[in-house]
């Protein structure tokens, strides 16, 4: 099928090579000259693996192409998948300009029938909006419809998670689009769901706000468990052989962070009180999370008793392990509060230092963890990256010039690291 994705960021861009990869023609469209130059160069503008592989592969077929160019995409396709950003704005409400925008664009560009999808995470009743907009611009003499195919991928395992979805959730208003879609997909052996748009819509705000909840509920848990000498570690197996439960998003820690959970999680907040619902639960489930940051701060303060001038080295930067992105994550807010409290703070991250140094140019960065831990008072882990796991600690404490260990992310075994002479505190064990 001849389709358009609009807009190449994470999701973006992982549809239109995967979608190319599986033989469909696509057209990635970006209003950046310069990243669609990159991008038809054969550049990976993201660190996601795979990505390369694919994109690669999408390209050398000639199956896919990008350009800045809204019209010609429109032209060209069949279906046009909507994908650019919906940042948060201050109050949580979602920042539809971009949206708004292609939405005119591709009215102004009409031919005749296309499929408009929506694949951003958006507000509900965004569907409607783009709708309502399109046939206002083209004063309903040009026939289209506008469908809601949310995308569940997760940073760090995307062209996994596009290729094998636990879902496909199709909201659609019409057979037509449903068969537009299913061809698409024809290719994934994974469940569909056919909803409304408003429907579609809403499964992919309750899905992010579960998984969230899911996390802030085992933090409380941790909270509790340093409270009464238990281990969360334990108390999540236990739940989670439940399979009702599941052992995923159990593991405890300094929080959720990355460019759709928090923003999603405040976003639902104001759509559900925009719709006369007060979602008490929700804003429980993001101050809970606020709160874990402080949780490990204190840990820190219980073994360093102050932090000025002490002498902090903090592994990870990224949100989670297998990304460079260092957006919402609470390494960055946890670090900003040990600088604020006169703390000297050496770090190190195996893939997000560069866009670390955009957003916190004062600390030391460090070439590796054992640089980092050289003469420092203490580690603090706040991302669970594998090497991290692997680290020699007695080789760890060797260098430092004080044995604390504070694990943000509960990857050591506290028994080892205190067998190794180290001071050690987890979260909630
Ligand atoms: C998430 C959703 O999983 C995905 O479906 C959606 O499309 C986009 O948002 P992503 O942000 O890439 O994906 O990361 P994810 O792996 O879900 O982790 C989110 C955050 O939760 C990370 O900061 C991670 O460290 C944290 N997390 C996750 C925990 O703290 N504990 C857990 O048990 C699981």
């Amino acid at each position: 099928m001849r389709l358009s994705v609009i807009g190449t960021g994470y999701v973006g861009l992982v549809t239109a090579a995967c979608f190319a990869d599986l033989g469909h023609e696509v057209i990635g469209v970006d209003q950046d000259a310069e990243r669609v130059r990159f991008l038809g160069e054969g550049g990976v503008p993201i660190y996601e693996p795979g990505l390369e592989d694919v994109l690669g592969r999408a390209l050398a077929s000639g199956r896919l192409h990008f350009t800045t160019d809204v019209g010609e995409a429109v032209n060209a396709s069949e279906v046009i998948f909507i994908t650019v950003g919906t940042p948060a704005r201050e109050d949580g409400e979602a920042d539809l300009t971009a949206v708004a925008t292609v939405a005119e664009e591709i009215a102004e560009n009409l031919p005749g029938y296309r499929l408009i999808v929506e694949k951003s995470t958006v507000p509900i009743r965004t569907g409607e909006r783009i709708r309502d907009q399109i046939r206002l611009v083209t004063r309903g003499k040009v026939p289209f419809e506008v469908a809601c195919n949310p995308e569940f991928l997760r940073e760090g395992s995307a062209v996994h998670d596009f290729l094998h979805p636990d879902r496909i959730v199709i909201g659609v208003e019409s057979g037509r689009a449903e068969e537009l879609l299913r061809e698409v997909y024809r290719s994934f052996d994974s469940p569909i769901v056919v909803t409304d748009l408003a429907t579609a819509e809403l499964i992919k705000h309750a899905s992010n706000a579960f998984l969230a909840l899911k996390i802030s509920y085992i933090n409380a848990i941790a909270n509790l468990c340093e409270r009464l000498g238990a281990d969360v570690s334990k108390v999540a197996d236990g739940m989670g052989y439940d399979r009702r439960i599941g052992r995923a998003f159990l593991n405890a820690g300094v929080g959720y962070g990355g460019s759709c959970f928090p923003k999603d999680v405040a976003a639902f907040i104001k759509i559900s009180r925009d719709a006369g619902y007060e979602f008490r639960l929700l804003e429980e489930v993001a101050r809970i999370n606020e709160e874990q940051r402080e949780v490990l701060l204190r840990h820190l303060k219980e073994a360093l008793w102050v932090l000025s001038n002490r002498t902090i080295a903090v592994l990870g930067l990224a949100y989670k392990p297998n990304t460079d992105d260092v957006r919402g994550s609470p390494a960055i807010a946890i670090i900003r509060r040990l600088c604020r409290e006169g703390a000297q703070v050496r770090a190190y991250d195996p893939a997000a230092e560069a866009n670390a140094r955009r957003v916190l140019p004062e600390i030391t960065y460090c070439p590796g963890p054992y640089e980092t831990a050289v003469g420092s008072d203490a580690v603090v882990v706040l991302t669970e990256w594998d090497e991290f796991r692997r680290l020699d600690l007695k080789r760890l404490r060797g260098v430092m010039r004080r044995p604390v260990l504070i694990d943000g992310r509960n990857i050591f075994d506290p028994g080892a690291a205190r067998s190794e002479g180290f001071y050690y505190s987890g979260m909630g064990r």
